[in-house]
């Protein structure tokens, strides 16, 4: 199975690896589903849908300003979207403690916002083990968020990426991998990760690989390095880390 990208109005679907992908996706939600493992489905949005919150989904914007609202029930529009197109429907995606979704049995899945998309990927977890999708607008990352959020070696290897090839903004890849990382991890292990526990090497070829500080159990194994893709596309970058069922080396 491939992963797939989907449209609904305004909204765009597509997936990574094997199912059909549906017309008139946009190049953004294309290039989303190429991030991602075999079987992954996601679905992406350029502009807000009105008013879709399903019940049990609004309990925590009882006090957020409008366009939290928005976003946030454009994003689950987006995640119910991907969850039909797996055949994998549910009445209600919550709200977990610190803010994760909480995905039907038998799902992993993320939520992305940001400044023109909202996108969600979901995958059965027998194909995926963990999955974690990240968008930021393509622009350099302020001086003192890189002192917060990447380590000493990471800022070195900045350094040689930008000499290689500098049209990118290096540092937000970084930190938006960092993030979809933190979106994959947490579900797992119901824990705080910090920046500075992790250490990330980039590659130009549009992938990664992040070392962990404790192990992540998939199946009877335990993971310590995730691996993902990045992109710049139509003025985003796109991250997604993935654990494949398939393709977890044993330690
Ligand atoms: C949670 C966090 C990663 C969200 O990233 P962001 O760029 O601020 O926002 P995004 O729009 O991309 O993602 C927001 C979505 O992430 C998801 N999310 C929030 N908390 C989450 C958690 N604990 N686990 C998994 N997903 C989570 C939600 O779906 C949320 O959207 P929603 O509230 O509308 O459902 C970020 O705010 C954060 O707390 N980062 C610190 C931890 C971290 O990144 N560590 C790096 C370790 S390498």
């Amino acid at each position: 199975m491939r992963s797939t990208a989907a449209t609904t109005t305004g909204t765009d679907s597509a997936s990574g690896g094997g199912v059909p992908v549906p017309s008139g996706q946009s190049a953004v939600a294309r290039a989303l589903a190429a991030l991602l493992p075999d079987g992954a489905v996601v679905v992406a949005a350029t502009e807000d849908v009105a008013g879709d919150l399903r019940p049990g989904e609004g309990e925590s914007l009882a006090r957020a300003v409008p366009s939290r609202v928005a976003e946030f029930a454009t994003g689950r529009s987006c995640a119910h979207h991907a969850l039909d197109l797996l055949g994998l429907s549910t009445a209600t995606i919550g709200r977990g403690g610190r803010g994760e979704p909480l995905w039907p049995g038998g799902v992993v899945g993320s939520i992305t916002h940001c400044e023109g998309l909202r996108a969600a990927a979901v995958a059965r977890a027998d194909d995926v083990a963990g999955l974690g999708i990240d968008a930021e607008p393509h622009l350099p990352l302020p001086e003192d968020v890189l002192d917060l959020t990447l380590t000493p070696p990471e800022r070195r290897r900045l350094v040689e990426l930008h000499r290689a090839v500098p049209d990118v903004a290096w540092g937000r890849v970084v930190f938006s991998l960092k993030e979809a990382v933190y979106k994959l991890w947490y579900p797992l292990r119901h824990e705080w990760l910090g920046f500075e526990e992790v250490d990330t090497v980039v590659n130009p070829d549009g992938t990664f690989t992040v070392a962990l500080p404790r192990p992540l159990g998939v199946g009877d194994e335990r993971v310590m390095t995730v691996h993902g893709r990045w992109a710049v596309t139509g003025g985003f970058v796109l991250t997604a880390a993935a654990l494949d069922c398939a393709k977890q080396p044993r330690l």
